[in-house]
């Protein structure tokens, strides 16, 4: 399978954020995070739909945004960030009572992007069954979501490998506290792409860190 990387822009220089976008791309990722945060579902604000048209302006053309919908009703927004460039929504499905998951994914379908269904540290694996005929990926969150700079959960590892014998060619991406070693565990565990904020940010040399983190994880995911 293809491993994927994406930095998450949570964990940009906000002040250069031009310039941080372009080094996404210019590091060799494969796509870019972008975090939206409510103030409801998770108790933090972060980006809005023009923060997607924005990162357009500055990545190459076709270069994929991976938009994060932290909210309780991504169904709300889900288009608005589509029409702003965003290539992959995601949503979670810990709202799955107030939001049809099916009839959102086939919205977004419809307007030609993909569509990632999250689970958090305690959802478990069977909760996505139901759902994952109409998921391009499967978001497996390794922290609480909300903020960046957390420290990876280990016990999300299992669920990771329950999704993976589910589907042997589902995209299975993991989010929160990823590092090398951590990507490691994940990817040995059936995970094949792999978002990373502070630990990409804080690299003076994205570039290979990003080429350091696929390497590995191409070797754990041999191993899964
Ligand atoms: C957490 C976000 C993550 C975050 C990851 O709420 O969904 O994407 O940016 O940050 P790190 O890699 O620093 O844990
Ligand atoms: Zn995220």
């Amino acid at each position: 399978m293809q491993i994927q990387i994406l930095p998450s822009l949570l964990a940009a220089d906000l002040a250069n954020l031009g310039a941080e976008i372009r080094r996404v791309a210019d590091a060799g990722a494969d796509a870019l995070h972008l975090d939206i945060m409510d103030g409801h579902f998770v108790p933090n604000l972060s980006f809005a739909p023009d923060t997607s048209a924005l990162c357009k302006r500055y990545l190459p053309e076709g270069f994929p945004i991976n938009t994060h919908l932290m909210m309780t009703n991504p169904d709300a927004y889900a288009e608005r960030f589509i029409e702003k460039g965003s290539a992959t929504i995601q949503y979670h499905l810990e709202m799955r009572e107030q939001i049809d998951i099916h009839t959102l994914a086939t919205q977004i379908h419809a307007k030609g992007a993909r569509v990632g269904l999250v689970l958090n540290p305690d959802t478990p694996a069977e909760v996505a069954t139901p759902y994952l005929d109409c998921a391009d990926e499967i978001l497996c969150m390794t922290v609480f979501p909300g903020y960046g700079g957390q420290s990876f959960i280990a016990d999300v590892l299992p669920k990771i490998t329950t999704l993976r014998r589910l589907n042997p060619t589902l995209d299975i991406m993991v989010d929160g506290g990823v590092n090398f070693e951590t990507a490691e565990q994940a990817a040995a565990a059936g995970a094949n792409a792999f978002v990373a904020g502070s630990f990409l940010f804080k690299q003076i040399d994205m570039a290979a860190a990003i080429a350091e983190l696929r390497a590995r994880c191409t070797a754990a995911f041999a191993t899964a």
